[in-house]
């Protein structure tokens, strides 16, 4: 599956390739079956009816009650929706603790409220790739509305202490935004367990379809929707739910239920294979291998090569993986997130993220970790204004 565009696909924290379980679910709704759920004819009846199956599945995946999921278009709406309603409730005044490594879904609604006179606290985590919970809880104040910390860094693969910070909120009377997007489906999330008030996931990072995604709020929290208009999602989100992708979310929200400990054994069996073969190169680094992390990811930095100039050869050879850097206006720029955890700049312009996904064979691994030491070696014999060009 994964060979679908002539490569092996290494890039499952981007976006994952739809299951085909979940295809079979969505397509009477794309073929044959529609309507608005809003509405109160038997066409409508029956798509609410399925949109309803689907919350009930994705509530199970998350031990919440189906009336606190809100279905969404994406993580970023659902990320947004929760940083701006919170930001934005008692006046132009106010203060959010945000950690560094979270997605810009959520950095950017942060700074936007900086700019409409917030304060913002940015709390770097160490190099373990972990924020440290007494650090983020220390930067309460009184006045904060909301602390977000994310539960799977999209990058490194770490898991954070969202279960501490939240228990230390809830003592101050701050609610916690949980950015779990990353990490439902590949590692257990029960919102009971961890505490918090918000959380939010993505169809896609799971094998389930793009354009759909879920936001849990804690019954009784307060969400003022980002979207309005129409009475949908209990007038907590406004617009016509896009029936065939939620309910292929349901279906992935179910079968992640039923497969999970299956998933989590032969992903962690992928990474580890992959990190045990990287130990015949020199002078590569895995990034946070002792810390608690999702079995998906392996993030790692070679030393003296561009992790740029590797994906893109990798690319050439067939294997589709990530960097720790951003194009931007032709100039690669490191991660911002790698730089405040204490990565110096040309380890983090070094670093290459390797994503595990369902579909990936222990052939595509072994080949994948064949390529990249071809690659390395090539680089490394290779004259600098040689390599500069790849
Ligand atoms: C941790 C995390 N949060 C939020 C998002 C945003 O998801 P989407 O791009 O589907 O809106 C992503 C996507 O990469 C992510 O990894």
């Amino acid at each position: 599956m994964s060979l679908a565009m002539g490569a092996a696909y290494f890039d499952n924290n981007a976006t994952t390739p739809l299951d085909r379980r979940v295809l079979e679910a969505m397509l009477p709704w794309l073929e044959g079956r529609h309507g608005n759920s809003s509405s109160v004819h038997r066409f409508g009846q029956a798509a609410s009816e399925a949109v309803e199956a689907a919350r009930e599945r994705v509530a199970a995946l998350l031990g919440a009650s189906p009336a606190e999921i809100v279905f969404c278009g994406s993580g970023t709406e659902a990320n947004n929706a929760v940083v701006f309603s919170c930001g934005r409730s008692g006046g132009p005044s106010g203060h959010l603790v945000v950690s560094t490594l979270e997605h810009p879904s959520v950095l950017a609604a942060a700074a936007r409220l900086e700019g409409e006179g917030l304060a913002v606290s940015r709390v770097a985590p160490g190099l373990d790739g972990r924020v440290d919970a007494e650090r983020l809880l220390a930067a309460v104040r009184a006045d904060t509305r909301l602390v977000s910390l994310m539960l799977a860094s999209n990058e490194l693969g770490t898991l954070q202490p969202v279960r501490e910070v939240a228990a230390g909120c809830r003592a101050r009377g701050v609610p916690v935004l949980c950015d779990a997007v990353q990490a439902v489906g590949k590692v257990p999330v029960d919102v009971g367990e961890l505490g918090v008030d918000y959380l939010t996931l993505g169809g896609h990072k799971f094998h389930g379809p793009l354009g759909a995604a879920a936001l849990w709020t804690r019954g009784g929290a307060h969400l003022d929707p980002l979207l309005v208009g129409g009475g949908h999602e209990r007038r907590r989100r406004a617009s016509t739910v896009n029936v065939p992708a939620v309910v292929g979310l349901g279906v992935a929200a179910e079968l992640a239920v039923r497969e999970l400990e299956e998933r989590e054994r032969r992903l962690a069996a992928l990474r580890d294979r992959f990190e045990r073969r990287l130990e015949a190169i020199e002078g590569v680094v895995i990034h946070c291998a002792s810390a608690e992390r999702l079995p998906t990811t392996s993030h790692l930095a070679i030393e003296g090569v561009q992790g740029e100039t590797l994906m893109i050869r990798l690319d050439l050879a067939g294997f589709a993986v990530s960097t720790g850097s951003a194009c931007s206006s032709g100039v690669v720029e490191p991660s911002s997130s790698l730089l405040t955890m204490g990565m110096s700049e040309a380890e983090a312009l070094s670093s290459l993220r390797v994503s595990f996904g369902l579909f990936n064979t222990v052939d595509e691994v072994d080949a994948l970790a064949d390529a990249l030491e071809r690659q390395v070696a090539e680089l490394r014999g290779a004259p600098a204004a040689a390599t500069s060009d790849v």
